[in-house]
C-alpha cells in the first residue's frame, strides 16, 4: 500500500514540536483574552484551519464558541489568486458580544485574513483578531502581521496538520515539504 507519507520529502515540524507550540500558544490566548468581558469566537478558515482549530480549541482553557467561513483563494495550483470569494459566511446574531479570533493555518500573500479582518469588524465584532500555525512572511503580497502565530516557515511548498495539495494531504500528523517532481509534472 502506498502511504502519503511517502510523498513527503522532509518533515518541516514534528508533531510533537506543533504540540508543544499549540499549548504555548494556548496560554497566551488565555492570557490575552482572560480580562475581556466579551465571548471569544474562534472563527476557523475552512478547510486548512479543522486540525490546528481543532487541537488549539482543546487547549485554550477560558470559555470559546466555534464558527467557520469558508473562502476561495488558491484553487488547484500553488499560486495564490488575488480574488477571493465567501463560499460560507458566517451568520450570527449579536456579534457585537464576541471578540473574534480568526484561525488559520498558513499566511502567504496576507490578502485571505487582511480582506477577513475587515469583513468581520464590519459584522460589528467587539475585536477580531488573528492566529496561525504557519506564517510565510517571504510571501506577502499585502502589509499584515498577525496577532498569535506558530512558526514561521520558508518559502517551500508545505502539506499536512490542515494543509493539502489537491485536496490530499490535510490527514498528516506533520507539517511536511512535498517532494517537488509530485506538483512540477503537473
Ligand atoms: C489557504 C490558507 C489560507 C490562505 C492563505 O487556503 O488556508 O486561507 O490560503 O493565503 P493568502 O495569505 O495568500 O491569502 P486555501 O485557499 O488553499 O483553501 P483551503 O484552506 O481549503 O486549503
Amino acid at each position: 500500500m502506498r502511504s502519503t507519507h511517502d510523498d513527503v520529502l522532509k518533515v518541516l515540524i514534528s508533531e510533537d514540536e506543533i504540540s508543544k507550540r499549540v499549548g504555548e500558544i494556548a496560554v497566551q490566548i488565555d492570557e490575552y483574552y482572560s480580562k475581556s468581558d466579551k465571548k471569544l469566537l474562534l472563527l476557523g478558515i475552512l478547510k486548512g484551519s479543522v486540525v490546528f482549530m481543532a487541537e488549539l480549541m482543546k487547549r485554550i482553557e477560558i470559555p470559546v464558541e466555534i464558527d467557520f467561513m469558508k473562502v476561495s483563494s488558491y484553487g488547484g495550483s500553488t499560486v495564490s489568486s488575488k480574488n477571493l470569494t465567501i463560499l460560507l459566511d458566517l451568520n450570527r446574531k449579536n456579534l457585537e458580544e464576541n471578540d473574534v479570533l480568526i484561525v488559520e493555518d498558513i499566511i502567504d500573500s496576507g490578502r485571505t485574513l487582511s480582506y477577513l479582518v475587515d469583513y468581520i469588524k464590519l459584522k460589528g465584532a467587539a475585536s477580531v483578531r488573528t492566529c496561525t500555525l504557519l506564517d510565510k512572511p517571504s510571501r506577502r503580497e499585502v502589509d499584515f502581521l498577525p496577532d498569535f502565530c506558530g512558526f514561521t516557515i520558508p518559502d517551500e511548498f508545505v502539506i499536512g496538520y490542515g494543509l493539502d495539495f489537491d485536496e490530499k494531504y490535510r490527514a498528516l500528523p506533520y507539517v511536511g515539504i512535498l517532494k517537488p517532481e509530485l506538483y512540477e509534472k503537473r
